[in-house]
């Protein structure tokens, strides 16, 4: 039976409270995000549940941005599904939508893999959406684009990632892809729209509101989720 994993993004943490039998098999202290990993069982599969990660604006250790993903390939995970909360560039994007990260884009960093990556096969995409389909949930296609961070962006950067089609902006998820693809690992990215990003205008975008507005879209969310489980 293949073992699936979540990397639960900011505002999704509560879903490990849908685990059966539940273990804490990993847990770590400090940084700004509490990280852990839980075991448990989920529509009678075993599922992974990871709380927090380490962004690459928090430190310099790639032991430690890799971390939940290296331990993911220490579990035997065969699937990982990596959320994230972004902000909406796509002018019909609304707070809570959920996105397939169908594609990327990523200027920061790079690792040395031969061929160019991509979040999600085609395969796994279809079957995504499919699946969100079937069970009456909304869920947008589109283009990540991956920013080193920490702050948000500035109005320039809103209408130059509006300008190259960027469809949602984040600062997490694509360093996990890359490395899951190094290992092996297959991947599904689901980005869940906590502000929009507008041009022209100025919002001051705030870390409270992402995790509040993360929070709300709970409920789809986890929906979700436990449908893709169901459906792996
Ligand atoms: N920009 C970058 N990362 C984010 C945002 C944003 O507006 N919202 C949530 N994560």
């Amino acid at each position: 039976m293949s073992k699936i994993g979540i990397i639960l993004g900011s505002g999704l943490s509560h879903f490990t409270k849908q685990l059966e039998n539940p273990e804490i098999i990993y847990s770590e202290l400090g940084g700004i995000h509490k990280k852990s990993v839980l075991e448990g069982r989920i529509c009678g599969k075993t599922v992974f549940l990871f709380t927090g990660r380490n962004h690459f604006y928090e430190t310099y250790s790639k032991d430690k941005v890799y971390r939940n993903i290296n331990l993911a390939k220490d579990l035997n995970i065969e699937f990982l599904i990596i959320t994230n909360a972004a902000g909406g560039l796509n002018p019909l994007y609304q707070v809570s939508d959920l996105m397939l990260i169908k594609s990327h884009i990523n200027f920061f960093q790079k690792r040395l893999i031969e061929k160019p990556v991509q979040c999600s096969s085609d395969g796994t995409i279809r079957w995504a959406k499919d699946c969100a389909i079937r069970n009456g949930i909304k869920v947008y296609e589109g283009c990540y684009y991956a920013s080193s961070g920490p702050v948000y962006e500035t109005q320039s950067e809103i209408n130059f990632l509006k300008r190259v089609k960027a469809d949602a902006v984040g600062m997490s998820t694509i360093p996990d892809i890359l490395r899951a693809n190094e290992l092996g690992i297959k991947t599904l990215g689901i980005s869940c729209i906590t502000n929009k990003l507008y041009s022209g205008f100025s919002v001051k975008v705030t870390h409270d509101e992402v995790v509040d507005a993360g929070a709300k879209a709970y409920r789809r969310f986890s929906e979700y989720l436990k449908n893709l489980i169901n459906d792996y």
